[in-house]
């Protein structure tokens, strides 16, 4: 071809590859600002509204039934009108938790609205800690910690929540809890809490960049605490065990270490066992920042869970906050070239292979769990149980359920973090597997016979929920994927 038709022809393509990708490319505008003033302090989100209403009516939408059938585990709210709770699915949770609150009702998140009325219908047992339990619940709980101090932590629940005017008793998560009023930027209204936390790990939240506070915002809440108990297991305060770790790697080791060590947080008594024990709650932010490939390559909660949505010509980060599977996976393809059934194939055979060791490795540490109980039952019958075998077993066990309690109560089924997920469940199972084993052998020296498959009397857990029983729906059980569990 001629040197300079060719030359020509570049050109024209260059051009108008240029205008065509201007043109696509073009960023649809943010929502404008509205010349109207958001008051210090303002904690109503309908005020804000009024300089952004796109963005609160998204935020209002999270009070909306989601598509649950769209994932296979975290089915959440719908208006199937089931309740998926995880006593329910994971059988083996309401013998381990038997004992308090959680033991009798523990449901699966739903949205971002009904934070605080979830608590004030769950059985009274869940928030028998006190005003404590408002803290990653009410945009108050700063406020209220500040002007009642101790208080705040034991007073009773509905005591601490009728502080709050009554109009706003029931909000759950609101603009201040994240916002700056001034300039909108992100912001971390529990310094109580999470400014604590991340300063026991040597790091000042006023310096984090911003895509570290797209996380952080979350962390305000999405993570595991401890509430601190007085001689008479009243509640006077609360933190996170980050104690020991460094940022981007709060490591289950040194959280178990650390409320292993700590009495003070032992805040329950398991009844099968008749330990006192430490509890690990929802630890999204500490799962997912320890090293997982979306961490190490950038990527914040907002990314995947308020990705950027057109709102007619605007585009605007979305405050419906859900699962990324019930949005089609559009958070995804801003990164990945994937196709979203390529992706959701992914994430469900991630959590598949996350379900079943978690099955395998709950039914194992509930077996140590009833084995505890006979060694119990066979010392108060005036045997003697060898006290070395015994111990380590003991050890074991705690160790065994704390990394079980750990995957179990965060809410990806090991997306966050998959190959995390497996190896602290594989730990889990280890631990179970040799207390077993230790247990086995004491009990024999004792001239006990244990059967190859222990009863685990499952029945009495969950008759042991009392009138919340009613609730107990085996049809919603989650079985392992891979039938592994049955040949146990
Ligand atoms: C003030 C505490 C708080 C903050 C801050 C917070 N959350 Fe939540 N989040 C909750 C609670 C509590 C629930 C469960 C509500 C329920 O079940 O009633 C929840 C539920 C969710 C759910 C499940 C929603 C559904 O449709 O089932 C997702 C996803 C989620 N949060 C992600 C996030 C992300 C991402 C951030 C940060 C941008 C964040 N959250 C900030 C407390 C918080
Ligand atoms: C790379 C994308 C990605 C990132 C980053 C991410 N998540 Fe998720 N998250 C997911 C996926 C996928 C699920 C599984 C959803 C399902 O099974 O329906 C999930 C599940 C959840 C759930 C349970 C949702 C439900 O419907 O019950 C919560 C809560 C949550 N994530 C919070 C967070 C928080 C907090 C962070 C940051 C610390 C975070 N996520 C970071 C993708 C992500
Ligand atoms: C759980 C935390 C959270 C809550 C609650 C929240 N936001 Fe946001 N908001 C965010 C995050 C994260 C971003 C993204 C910020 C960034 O990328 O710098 C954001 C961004 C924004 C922006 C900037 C434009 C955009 O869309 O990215 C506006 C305006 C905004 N939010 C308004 C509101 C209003 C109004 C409310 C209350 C009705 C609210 N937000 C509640 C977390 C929150
Ligand atoms: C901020 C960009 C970003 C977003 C958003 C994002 N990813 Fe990724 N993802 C990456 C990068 C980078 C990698 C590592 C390189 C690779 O494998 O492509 C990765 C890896 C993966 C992997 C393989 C590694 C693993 O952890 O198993 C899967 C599966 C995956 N992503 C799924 C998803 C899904 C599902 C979503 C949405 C819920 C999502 N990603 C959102 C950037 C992103």
């Amino acid at each position: 071809m001629d040197r300079k038709i060719s030359s020509f022809l570049f050109l024209f393509v260059f051009v108008i590859s240029a205008l065509f990708l201007s043109y696509s490319c073009t960023p649809p505008k943010t929502e404008p600002v509205r010349p109207v003033k958001i008051a210090d302090g303002d904690i109503d989100p309908a005020n804000w509204g009024k300089a952004f209403p796109i963005h609160y009516d998204l935020w209002k939408k999270t009070e909306e039934p989601t598509e649950a059938g769209k994932s296979k585990y975290k089915r959440g709210f719908d208006t199937d009108k089931i309740i998926y709770d995880k006593l329910s699915e994971f059988p083996f949770l309401s013998l381990l938790f038997n004992g308090w609150g959680f033991g009798i009702e523990y449901n699966e998140p739903r949205g971002h609205a009904y934070m605080v009325i979830d608590q004030i219908d769950i059985d009274a047992g869940r928030i028998k800690a006190g005003g404590v339990c408002l803290t990653c619940k009410s945009p108050y709980a700063t406020k209220l910690e500040k002007e009642m101090g101790i208080d705040y932590y034991k007073m009773p629940f509905k005591e601490v929540l009728a502080k709050i005017p009554e109009q706003f008793q029931k909000l759950g998560v609101a603009c201040i809890d994240c916002h700056n009023n001034k300039d909108m930027s992100l912001n971390i209204s529990r310094g109580f809490t999470l400014n604590a936390a991340l300063k026991d790990m040597g790091v000042d939240s006023g310096k984090l960049t911003r895509q570290e506070m797209r996380s952080a915002v979350c962390a305000q809440c999405h993570v595991t605490y401890n509430i601190i108990k007085d001689q008479e297991m009243k509640s006077v305060g609360i933190y996170f065990p980050w104690q020991g770790s460094t940022m981007g790697k709060i490591s289950i080791e040194n959280i178990v270490k650390r409320v292993r060590s700590d009495p003070s947080v032992l805040e329950w008594k398991q009844n099968v066992t008749g330990y006192k024990m430490p509890f690990i709650r929802h630890p999204e932010y500490e799962l997912f920042s320890y090293n997982s490939v979306h961490y190490k390559a950038g990527a914040a909660c907002a990314d995947c869970h308020m990705p950027y949505t057109k709102v007619g010509t605007y585009k605007v980060s979305n405050h419906r906050v859900t699962s990324p599977l019930k949005t089609d996976l559009r958070a995804c393809v801003q990164c990945h070239s994937e196709s979203p059934e390529w992706l959701r194939a992914q994430v469900e055979s991630i959590q598949d292979r996350t379900v079943s060791l978690m099955i395998r490795s709950g039914y194992a540490t509930a077996t140590v769990a009833k084995l505890l109980e006979k060694v119990h039952t066979t010392q108060a019958a005036g045997k003697t149980i060898d006290t070395p075998l015994y111990d380590k077993a003991k050890d074991y066990y705690m160790e065994a359920f704390l990394r079980l309690n750990f995957i179990g109560a965060e809410n990806s089924v090991g997306f966050h973090n998959p190959a995390e997920a497996l190896r602290v469940l594989g730990d889990s199972l280890a631990f179970a597997g040799k207390s077993e084993a230790l247990l086995r052998q004491a009990l024999a020296k004792a001239g006990v016979d244990v059967p190859i498959k222990v009863d685990l009397e499952m029945n009495k857990y969950i008759e042991g929920r009392g009138e919340k029983k009613l609730k107990f729906n085996p049809s919603v059980e989650i079985k392992d994927p891979f039938g592994v569990q049955e040949r146990f």
